[in-house]
């Protein structure tokens, strides 16, 4: 059996379900989510969406701030494609009835909030919750749509790719059909065909032990392309958040920057604020410096954690402004009205991913990659806090603009008869522990050694044994009958060999990638992407 549909979104965070809305004004839509369909980073997204808001901003600060954060790596024409979309694409949520906070003083203004390296406020929020108001916003209007399916439960394995199914491509490119499915119910994998697969899949995090991501961010879109063929881009810059919540029973659970933003200071466990030390900026200065600040100081200490202290300001302006990390520390006997917080940094974001151009179009014909997957050239060395929402919304309305101006050719496209999956001689998995351990080992080798502070010593040694646990995983994929866990080791394993790759390449120490034996920036022989593709040097 094979599935047809017009547009194939992997994914269901921000920009897959913006990108659905638009695309189903062309054709029809199949969006799969392999968990629940809020089950996305989106959803726990909590600082906001950055965007020129207000008299007092202007876009050349915001591009700025954005290229000082990206520490020289920004691709310029991107970052100002994106700031000057930026307005417009917000005007946009709220028309789907995404319902921003507003300033209390002046009602017709939007409230806006400040993070680490912005210039000015700018980040548009939905009090501490506002994934969650987009996510459950767009999901509404996806609902109402008769042109969009939404598949929960649906994995995807891999990409379908023209010439592996044994179809000539007219032109050298590659071209990409679909992509092979997983039903979760029964294990079952089925091609999906479509004239347009995009890859939204989130991030990485689940890559390292700690982690604010969802359980969903096992990077499966970056790791499909990969094996595909496509271009993957600095994978050495994962974003370590500064502020993630320290208490032995807290899942993840983020602390978000905008509490520094609204005057939160770190402060050491004698009560000694340590911003200034590091940054003119202080509590303000950007997430790559607050990070490595955070990790100098508890290794010098030995303490295990710091902590984030706004108890100096109003109760009731807490309360207000924060009311979900307030309800979630007060239910772990923390209340941040008059005391600090502990937190630690905890893997937060990746700013490489698939590499696009600036239409969200990869170098596989008919495949789009966008949101964290995507390394579009807005982020640089270090992504400024809370622009990826915009990102992730800019980028959706481009793929859109680029699809419509191609439909006439797109929609002329047939499905051919694909090979359906191979399952060969594959056996079905009796001991889970073979997953459990190299999945475990993964994640502690990455968070012990290729953390904030990085040495070509102890990258060298994971590469070696990461080496060992991906051909050792890589034998069960292909021994036993796929299942989830399965397919996300297999994903997480590439994904940790490529960043280690990536950032044994880079022999220079730039936005977040710090390796103390290159431990400058070297714009002579490093200003430029480090680019990985399957079968090239
Ligand atoms: C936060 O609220 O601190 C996270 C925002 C972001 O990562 O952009």
């Amino acid at each position: 059996m094979t599935c047809t549909t017009d547009f194939l979104v992997i994914g269901s965070g921000i920009s897959g379900l913006s990108f659905a809305l638009k695309a189903a004004t062309l054709g029809s839509v199949t969006i799969i989510t392999k968990k629940a369909k809020v089950d996305t980073a989106t959803n726990l997204a909590q600082g906001g969406i950055a965007a020129v808001l207000s008299e007092n901003d202007s876009f050349d600060l915001h591009i700025q701030d954005t290229l000082r954060s990206g520490d020289g790596l920004c691709d310029e024409k991107v970052v100002r494609m994106v700031v000057e979309n930026g307005p417009a694409r917000i005007d946009e949520l709220i028309r789907q009835g995404i319902s921003f906070t507003h300033d209390e003083n002046n009602p017709a203004q939007l409230d806006l909030g400040r993070e680490g390296g912005h210039s000015a406020r700018r980040v548009a929020h939905a009090q501490d919750l506002t994934g969650r108001e987009i996510e459950h916003g767009l999901l509404k209007k996806v609902a109402e749509n008769p042109d969009i399916t939404v598949l929960e439960n649906h994995l995807a394995v891999d990409l379908l790719i023209a010439s592996r199914a044994g179809l000539k491509s007219t032109d050298e490119q590659e071209r990409c059909l679909g992509a092979f499915v997983l039903d979760r119910e029964d294990n079952s994998i089925t091609p999906y065909q479509a004239k347009v697969t995009v890859l939204c899949t989130g991030g990485v995090g689940k890559v390292y032990l700690y982690t604010t991501n969802p359980d969903i961010a096992t990077g499966d879109g970056v790791a499909m392309a990969y094996r595909a063929g496509a271009r993957i881009a600095n994978l050495e810059f994962v974003q370590f958040h500064p502020t993630c919540l320290y208490h032995s029973k807290a899942k993840n659970f983020l602390i978000s920057e905008a509490v520094r933003g609204e005057g939160a200071r770190l402060v050491d466990e004698r009560g000694r604020a340590f911003m200034k030390k590091y940054d003119p900026r202080g509590d303000l200065a950007t997430r790559d410096t607050v990070a490595r600040a955070i990790d100098t100081e508890m290794k010098a200490s030995g303490d295990d954690c710091v902590f984030l202290d706004i108890s100096h300001k109003p109760a009731d302006f807490i309360k207000k402004r924060f009311p979900n990390i307030y309800r979630t520390c007060l239910s772990y006997g923390i209340d941040m009205t008059r005391e600090p917080i502990p937190v630690v940094p905890a893997a937060h974001y990746m700013c490489g991913g698939v590499l696009t151009d600036t239409m969200g179009r990869t170098n596989i014909k008919h495949l789009y990659a966008f949101g964290e997957t995507a390394c579009t050239g807005l982020h640089g060395g270090n992504r400024l806090a809370s622009n990826s929402l915009i990102e992730a919304v800019v980028f959706a309305h481009q793929a859109f603009e680029q699809c419509r101006r191609d439909w006439p050719e797109l929609s002329r496209i047939s499905y051919p008869d694909v090979p359906p999956w191979s399952t060969a001689k594959a056996e079905k998995i009796e001991e889970c522990v073979l997953i459990s351990h190299n999945w475990d080992q993964i994640r502690r080798l990455m968070w012990n050694y290729v953390g904030i502070v990085r040495s070509v010593k102890r990258l060298t040694m994971v590469k070696q044994r990461l080496d060992l646990i991906v051909s050792d995983v890589r034998q069960h994929f292909h021994d036993f009958l796929l299942t989830p866990d399965l397919i996300e080791l297999h994903n997480i394993a590439l994904i940790a060999q490529l960043i280690v790759q990536s950032a044994l390449l880079r022999q220079e120490s730039r936005g977040l990638h710090y390796v103390i034996d290159f431990p400058e920036k070297d714009d002579l022989n490093w200003k430029k992407n480090t680019v990985l593709q399957i079968g090239k040097p």
